[in-house]
């Protein structure tokens, strides 16, 4: 195939494509039900303590057991990653960029088989989910690229006398324990270990409860690649045992996480005790647009489509807020929902749908409850309706997407709902307009749809937020890139001010060392 697929993909012809991801889902359904052990040093654990994956568009079918990892393991994964981690950052950073390189190829050789689990494990479509493998090569590619832009971190400095030579080189911490979400199981699980690995430290993941299947293979194609046995770990188990278990450890001495802010902000106030230790944090959103009066409607209502709905709106980058100018409501309005229209839901492994099931059943109440209090305090201009209780929406966690008016003040339009539901209200004065989107405690995408530069240069300068989009037809507030879009969230988004994508991203992973000698 000549091109590759982003999330930014729209008009392609893909007939190839699709009948290779046909073919992976069938060999991928004639295994389903199979049992998956933990890893430790590179051995199978099989705890019997099994955590059970499923398809959220279809409840009845079990897609594998995952044997999770007993706490009586927890200490000696840590001395594996640590025993692993001495020779590691030892290891010439020419060497650890040939492996990750490997892996990320190993990835993309397997993508269609990858993407094709995602969407029965997840619930994504065909090219949200193949997006997202590509994605997890793409960011490992970028990462090394870094490294070796970089020379590996080491610059040589000044000198005070002749016989003297100082240089800056950046080290390894250590063990990272890297906990990951639901909704990009291998493109952030990738992301964020293959940042440690690069640095020289060892890595534990903890791939999220609902997708032990997309971090059994993105562990399969990192161990492939011959990266030393304990180096990385796979362990299977819930957030709130084991996820907590590995951040408390002692050994632990550093922690990547993406999730939800409430989680976030537990590890982060719970981590450091003695001293403080590295943690990186990618939290929500709830991310504004902004449609000002010259805007293409079209393509900001594709755009607004695209961004809200994608994935069934659980991206951290999802569109959530929708500010239109007064002047263009009507036309507007009139033109979203007829494109909203046109929005399939349903199986998500089937070629046409665009929209699948929420995650589980917290995520279908969330929304669920988000709908019924809207009716009492706005308006539904779209949507709504409990599918769910209808064929065939009935075997799985189906919900409508849904496009509502509310008044800026209402809940909906300030608290991250991770469901396909965007809120719309106007607006007169853009300035006004970005100063109340950016009070949001989230600072992660905005967007905006103007011919006016100066409309487009007062959101650029304005708007509290790390990632900022205008005009773009592929998705108002979605679709970063490695390498393109660094990914940095602002606020309640995240902790670094350095973002995933991003040219600052690796060398986080790493602390500065002064060296001098004296001849
Ligand atoms: C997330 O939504 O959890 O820009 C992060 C995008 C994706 C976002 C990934 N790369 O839409």
């Amino acid at each position: 195939m000549a091109f590759k697929i982003t999330y930014s993909i729209q008009n392609a012809d893909l007939t190839e494509l699709h009948k290779e991801f046909e073919a992976a889902l069938s060999t991928n359904r004639s295994k389903l039900g199979q049992e998956y052990p933990s890893w430790v040093a590179g051995q199978a654990v099989k705890s019997g303590e099994l955590l059970q994956s499923q398809n959220p568009a279809n409840l009845k079918e079990t897609l594998g057991s995952f044997h999770m990892l007993p706490t009586s393991h927890i200490d000696k994964t840590f001395e594996a990653a640590k025993k692993a981690q001495i020779q590691w950052g030892k290891t010439p950073w020419q060497e650890r960029v040939k492996l990750i390189r490997k892996a990320a190829d190993n990835i993309s050789a397997r993508r269609m088989e990858f993407s094709a689990w995602m969407s029965l494990e997840v619930g994504k479509n065909r090219l949200e989910a193949l997006g997202d493998v590509e994605e997890a090569a793409d960011l490992l590619r970028y990462y090394a690229g870094l490294m070796e832009e970089h020379k590996g971190y080491l610059r040589e400095m000044g000198s005070l006398s002749p016989n003297e030579k100082a240089i800056s080189i950046l080290r390894p911490y250590g063990v990272f324990v890297v906990i990951a979400p639901f909704n990009f199981p291998i493109a952030l699980s990738a992301g964020m270990s293959g940042g440690a690995l690069l640095g020289g430290n060892a890595v534990i993941l903890k791939p999220s409860q609902e997708t032990p299947l997309c971090g059994q293979l993105l562990y399969e194609a990192l161990r492939d690649a011959g990266l030393p046995d304990g180096l990385f770990q796979l362990v299977q188990g819930k957030g709130s045992s084991l996820g907590k278990a590995l951040v408390a450890h002692p050994a632990c001495d550093g922690v990547v996480f993406t999730g939800s802010k409430e989680v976030g902000m537990e590890i982060y106030h719970s981590f450091s005790k003695n001293f403080v230790k590295p943690c990186f944090l990618e939290l929500g959103g709830k991310n504004a647009a902004f449609v000002c009066s010259s805007a293409d409607i079209k393509k900001a209502v594709e755009g607004s489509v695209r961004s809200a709905f994608g994935l069934t709106g659980q991206k951290c980058s999802a569109l959530s807020r929708l500010f239109v100018h007064e002047s263009l409501k009507k036309p507007f309005i009139d033109a979203l929902l007829e494109r909203a229209k046109l929005v399939k839901v349903g199986n998500p492994t089937e070629r046409d749908t665009f929209v699948g099931p929420v995650i589980n059943e917290a995520a279908y109440k969330r929304f669920r409850t988000a709908v019924e209090e809207t009716k009492k305090t706005g308006t539904i201009l779209f949507g709504g309706e409990d599918i769910r209780a209808r064929a065939p929406f009935d075997t799985g966690l189906f919900v409508q997407p849904t496009i509502v008016e509310v008044n800026s003040s209402a809940r909906v339009f300030k608290d991250e709902l991770f469901s396909p539901f965007l809120a719309l209200t106007t607006f007169t004065n853009l300035e006004d307009a970005v100063r109340l989107a950016s009070q949001s405690e989230y600072g992660l995408t905005s967007g905006i749809y103007s011919a006016d530069p100066k409309e487009i240069d007062l959101f650029m300068h304005n708007m509290e937020a790390g990632i900022l989009y205008a005009n773009r037809e592929s998705g108002a507030t979605t679709g970063a890139w490695p390498g393109v879009q660094a990914f940095c969230g602002w606020k309640g988004s995240g902790s670094t001010g350095k973002g995933g994508c991003g040219p600052y991203y690796v060398e986080q992973f790493m602390r500065e060392q002064s060296q001098t000698r004296v001849s």
